[in-house]
């Protein structure tokens, strides 16, 4: 059993939770999503000031949320990647920091790996063998996870956009606004989804040879700025709902054929877009037809959290992996497959 606090600074969210071995004890979060809206994206210096101002006050808040002193902490987690660098190296070296003079070991992280590992959280029931199926604003894939901490192997992922992405993207194109995700998700609840057949990338026998369980959104990201282009007067929720039942069909069909090639019968979805309702509705029935136990963490720890981090820390803890070094770089293109720093 171990206390372990949890940094996340990889995008726009300046993080920190703590977990008491599969216990949340706290997830405070601090976003500086309002300074990113007016550029449609996120601006990474602007990201990275607002991680350096923030950062304080966000773990005094979770050891108050938590009832604990920051000398009760056994080990601090961080992310060290991948995100973007500037925001990366604020979590990185308030961690190494605190890790020092704290006397404790420190945990650098992947990012994407934490996404999963909250599913651990407040729940005794064995993550592994699982298929995950990893999808977020930078990231989109599928994966074998046969132990999260050491043996995680690369099933398929996009050739093109990541699944977050192509709805950000959209979202623009509808000028619904930023960040795109929950705006479609909340637009779709009003549409059908049958309106507009929209195109199911690389699911056809020849994409399907090379590319089982890769993913690509370039193309439905075309032919819904056609549809836009061509359609006077469209109706925003039609669109919105036909274009996400396009992009989570895809996602479900392939993860469970992932899960009968492989014989695993868990699936787990993680990532930001693992919050739209329509994937997680889908996912449900699809998964109780085809007989695979589903499991996808409570909607608002899907999206970047700190608790997932500190999650992670106390997986590779009970697995008896090795702390990190001090001193540890932040890798902004880690692989997925890296969980934990050396
Ligand atoms: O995991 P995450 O919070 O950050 C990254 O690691 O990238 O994912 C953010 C992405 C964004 O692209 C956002 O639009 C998308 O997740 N997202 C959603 C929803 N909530 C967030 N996409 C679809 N439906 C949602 N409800
Ligand atoms: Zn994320």
């Amino acid at each position: 059993m171990a206390l372990v606090l949890g940094i996340e600074t990889s995008c726009d969210e300046t993080a920190v939770g703590i977990v008491d071995d599969r216990k949340l004890l706290a997830n405070v979060i601090s976003s500086s999503v309002d300074q990113h809206v007016r550029f449609g994206g996120v601006v990474p210096e602007v990201a990275s000031r607002a991680h350096l101002e923030a950062m304080q006050q966000v773990i005094k808040q979770a050891l108050i949320d938590a009832s604990i002193s920051i000398k009760d902490i056994d080990a601090i987690a961080v992310t060290a990647g991948p995100g973007l660098i500037g925001a990366l190296l604020v979590g990185v070296s308030s961690a190494s920091g605190l890790a020092l003079a704290l006397d404790k070991p420190l945990y650098g992280v992947n990012h994407l790996s934490a996404h999963i590992a909250v599913d651990q959280l407040d729940n005794s029931n064995q993550l592994q063998p699982a298929i995950a199926l990893l999808v977020s604003g930078g990231h989109s894939s599928i994966l074998q996870i046969n132990n999260l901490a050491t043996d995680v192997i690369v099933k398929g992922a996009t050739i093109d956009d990541a699944a977050g992405e192509a709805f950000d993207k959209i979202a623009r194109l509808m000028g619904l606004g930023f960040p795109g995700g929950p705006l479609i998700d909340k637009q779709a609840l009003a549409g059908n989804k049958t309106e507009i057949n929209f195109p199911r990338g690389l699911t056809s026998p020849a994409d399907l040879e090379k590319h089982k369980y890769d993913f690509s959104f370039s193309g439905l990201k075309t032919a819904v700025a056609r549809y836009l282009a061509q359609t006077p007067n469209y109706k925003k929720a039609d669109v919105a709902a036909s274009f996400q039942e396009a992009v989570v069909d895809v996602l479900i069909t392939k993860s469970l054929a992932a899960c009968k090639e492989s014989g695993i019968d868990k699936l787990i979805i993680a990532g930001g877009v693992a919050a739209n309702h329509r994937l997680r509705e889908l996912a449900k029935q699809r998964c109780e037809s085809a007989k695979v136990e589903l499991r996808i963490p409570p909607a608002n720890l899907c999206t970047d959290n700190g608790a997932m981090v500190a999650a992670l820390g106390s997986l590779a803890i009970n697995e008896g992996v090795a702390a990190s070094e001090i001193g540890i770089s932040a890798d902004s293109a880690a692989p997925v497959t890296q969980v934990v720093w050396k």
